[in-house]
């Protein structure tokens, strides 16, 4: 969600790679000011708590956003978005430095009570630096991580398969990255991390608790299989029971 509607980027956005997929949507969205009066009072009615994922060019943007969702009926909280790719200015600008990621949470903290994640990219030299900075500026939340840059090319027509040079990738490809930086970061802050990358089965989201993540989000198996989230949740359901799990705190972190 940005201030104003954002028309993404040129096409093609999605190529499929062996293990995952490349994006280059640009965070196409109808704009916080639509969402807000023709979504959000269905949101109401639902019985999950909806997050709602933030962008902007600027500190200023990511605040007037935040500003108008907080007092919404619908919106359960806020996770700030300061690691897409795919975009020329704003996001991942602020995502790569500790102090520009530290001063937007800062300031997003200030207009806003709802529960705030921000989720971080995992294209910087030290994520955990970045996490620790993000916490210490009024974070309750983090989540980690968003795409991984990257590209594929055409041989044949000797061009980018995407409209532009690069892209996000995400899926199965990107798991192994996504743990190891879960562990690192569940590690080094004490606030919850919410574990994402590559997750399709209940196995991969239990990896992620035991490395420390409290929750995960799944983001690119939803496309292949739209039922993926409801099998993980079964899954995880018939794990604690088979192995008489009374909390997932039990396993949380263990490693
Ligand atoms: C098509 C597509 C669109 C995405 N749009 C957003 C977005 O708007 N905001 C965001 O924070 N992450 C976005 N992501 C990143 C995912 O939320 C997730 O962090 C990433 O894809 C890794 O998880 P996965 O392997 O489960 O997809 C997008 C990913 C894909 C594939």
């Amino acid at each position: 969600m940005t201030l104003v509607p954002w028309e993404g980027n040129e096409q093609p956005r999605i190529w499929e790679t062996d293990a995952g997929v490349l994006n280059s949507i640009g965070l196409e969205n109808i704009g916080v000011a639509v969402a807000i009066r023709e979504k959000a009072p269905l949101w109401a009615t639902w019985k999950v708590p909806v997050i709602v994922n933030i962008a902007g060019h600027t500190v200023d943007e990511y605040i007037e956003v935040a500003r108008m969702v907080d007092p919404v009926e619908g919106i359960a909280a806020i996770e700030v978005n300061i690691s897409c790719p795919n975009l020329e200015r704003g996001s991942l600008e602020f995502g790569t430095s500790a102090v520009t990621a530290a001063r937007l949470t800062s300031a997003v903290r200030t207009v806003t009570t709802l529960p705030l994640i921000v989720k971080l990219s995992p294209n910087v030299t030290d994520i955990v630096e970045i996490a620790t900075a993000v916490a210490a500026s009024g974070a309750d939340a983090l989540c980690v991580i968003n795409t991984l840059r990257g590209t594929a090319i055409d041989v044949e027509r000797r061009r980018f398969r995407l409209g532009r040079p690069a892209g996000g990738l995400s899926g199965p490809a990107i798991k192994p990255v996504a743990l190891h930086m879960v562990h690192r970061v569940a590690h080094a802050v004490d606030i919850p991390v919410i574990g994402c990358g590559g997750i399709c089965r209940w196995r991969d989201a239990l990896e992620f608790i035991m490395a420390g993540a409290t929750a995960v989000q799944v983001g690119t198996a939803t496309f292949t299989d739209p039922d993926s989230m409801i099998s993980i949740i079964d899954g995880i359901e018939a794990y604690v029971r088979q192995c008489d799990v009374a909390d997932l705190g039990e396993i949380r972190g263990i490693l």
